[in-house]
C-alpha cells in the first residue's frame, strides 16, 4: 500500500477550519478506495507563528517540506499584519524556491450553484486558467529610495524571461490538448506594455507551431474581462501572466457561483519539488471562527492535488461526491446563499463517498 506524506499548512483564519475538514475527506476516500493512505504533517506557520517568531515560517521551513508529496495549504493574512510580510513570508516563499511556475484554476459552475451570469446555459463556463507563478508582477524587483520625502520613488518591475514564458505557454498548450476542446487563450496587454507582453505574443507564436491540433487565439486583459462576462462559452483554457491571471480567477470564481468554490494547484510540473494545492479564497477574517467558511474549494484542491498524485479513480470519486452535495441547496454554506455549516457540508460529502 502506498502512503502519500502530505505536508498540511492550514495559516490563518478559515485556513483553520477548512485544511482539518479537507484531511478528514482525504482520509475517508483513502479507507474507502483502498491501495493508497495518506500521512499528515501539521505546521503550524503562518500569522501566529510570526507573533511569536517574528517570521511565518522557521528558516529551514522549506527543508522540512522538500520531501514530502504534496502540500495542502489553507490561507495567509491577518488583519494585523501587513499582507505583503504574510504572503511572501510564508505562500511566496514556498511557491518560488520549489518553483511552482505552472498555478492551475479551474473554473466551473458546479451543480446546484447558480453563477450570477443570467441565462447561463449549463457547461457554458468551464474554464482552466493557467497562472504563471514565478516572476512577471510578482518578481519582487524594484525598491522605494527617498522614503517619506515629496521625490519618493517606488519602483514594482515586472520581470519577464524567455525560459519562464515558454514555459508557461508549453503547458498551458499541454492542458489545452488534454482537454476536449483543445481551445487555448493567451491574455496579455502587448498594446500598452511593449516589452514584456510583446515578448509573450512573440513566444506563444512560437510555442504554437508545436501544438496544430490546438486552436489559439490572444486577447488583450482588459477585453478579455468582457469577453468571460459575454461569451463565457468561448473560452476553454487560459494562460496569463501572474498579476493578470490573479485579477481574472477572481472574476472567474465570482462567475461561477463563489470564491468559497474556487480550488488551485501550484505546480512544479517537472516535480523536482512538492506541489502546492489550496483553495483559492483567503484567510477570510470576517468569518473566521464561525464555522461556516466553504470547504468546496478545499475539497475540490484535494482533487487536484490526488490527479498530481496519480491517484486518478479516486479523484473522480472526490469530485463526484462534492457535486452530489453541491446539487443540495440546503447543504450550502452563506457565500452560496444557504445556512449549512462547514461541518454539515463535510459530513455531507464523507457520507455521499460511501
Ligand atoms: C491569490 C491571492 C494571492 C495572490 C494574495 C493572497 C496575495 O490573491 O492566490 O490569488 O495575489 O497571489
Ligand atoms: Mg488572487
Amino acid at each position: 500500500m502506498r502512503t502519500y506524506t502530505i505536508a498540511s499548512i492550514p495559516g490563518d483564519g478559515i485556513g483553520k477550519e477548512v485544511i482539518p475538514a479537507g484531511e478528514r475527506v482525504l482520509d475517508h476516500l483513502a479507507a474507502r478506495a483502498g491501495g493508497f493512505s495518506f500521512r499528515f504533517q501539521r505546521f503550524d506557520w503562518g500569522s501566529d507563528y510570526y507573533r511569536q517568531h517574528g517570521i511565518m515560517m522557521p528558516a529551514d521551513g522549506l527543508s522540512q517540506l522538500k520531501n514530502v508529496d504534496a502540500i495542502y495549504f489553507g490561507a495567509v493574512g491577518a488583519p494585523d499584519i501587513p499582507d505583503h510580510i504574510t504572503l511572501w513570508g510564508l505562500r511566496l516563499a514556498i511557491c518560488q524556491p520549489f518553483d511552482q511556475y505552472a498555478n492551475v484554476r479551474p473554473a466551473r459552475v458546479l451543480p446546484g450553484i447558480s453563477s450570477p451570469l443570467a441565462n447561463l446555459d449549463a457547461g457554458a463556463l468551464d474554464w482552466v486558467i493557467v497562472r504563471e507563478n514565478s516572476e512577471g508582477e510578482y518578481s519582487g524587483a524594484g525598491g522605494r529610495v527617498h522614503r517619506g520625502l515629496p521625490e519618493e520613488v517606488a519602483m514594482e518591475v515586472s520581470v519577464f524571461t524567455r525560459p519562464g514564458v515558454e514555459r508557461v505557454i508549453r503547458f498551458a498548450f499541454e492542458l489545452a490538448r488534454s482537454r476536449p476542446r483543445k481551445l487555448l487563450t493567451v491574455v496579455t496587454k502587448s498594446n500598452a506594455q511593449r516589452h514584456g507582453m510583446v515578448l509573450w505574443d512573440q513566444i506563444a507564436e512560437e510555442v504554437s507551431r508545436n501544438y496544430p491540433d490546438v486552436t489559439w487565439d490572444k486577447m488583450l486583459v482588459d477585453a478579455m474581462t468582457v469577453r468571460m462576462v459575454m461569451k463565457p462559452a468561448s473560452l476553454d483554457t487560459i494562460v496569463a501572466t501572474n498579476l493578470h491571471a490573479d485579477v481574472l480567477s477572481d472574476l472567474a470564481a465570482a462567475l461561477s457561483g463563489s470564491m468559497g468554490v474556487a480550488p488551485t494547484a501550484n505546480l512544479n510540473p517537472e516535480r523536482r519539488f512538492p506541489s502546492m494545492f489550496e483553495p483559492i479564497h483567503g484567510s477570510a477574517f470576517d468569518i473566521t471562527g464561525m464555522g461556516i467558511a466553504n470547504p468546496i474549494g478545499t475539497f475540490w484542491s484535494a482533487v487536484m492535488m490526488l490527479e498530481h498524485l496519480g491517484e486518478r479513480e479516486a479523484a473522480a470519486r472526490l469530485m463526484g461526491a462534492i457535486e452530489k452535495v453541491t446539487r443540495q441547496g440546503r447543504l450550502h454554506t452563506p457565500d452560496l446563499g444557504g445556512e449549512a455549516s462547514t461541518e454539515l457540508v463535510t459530513e455531507a460529502v464523507l457520507d455521499s463517498l460511501g
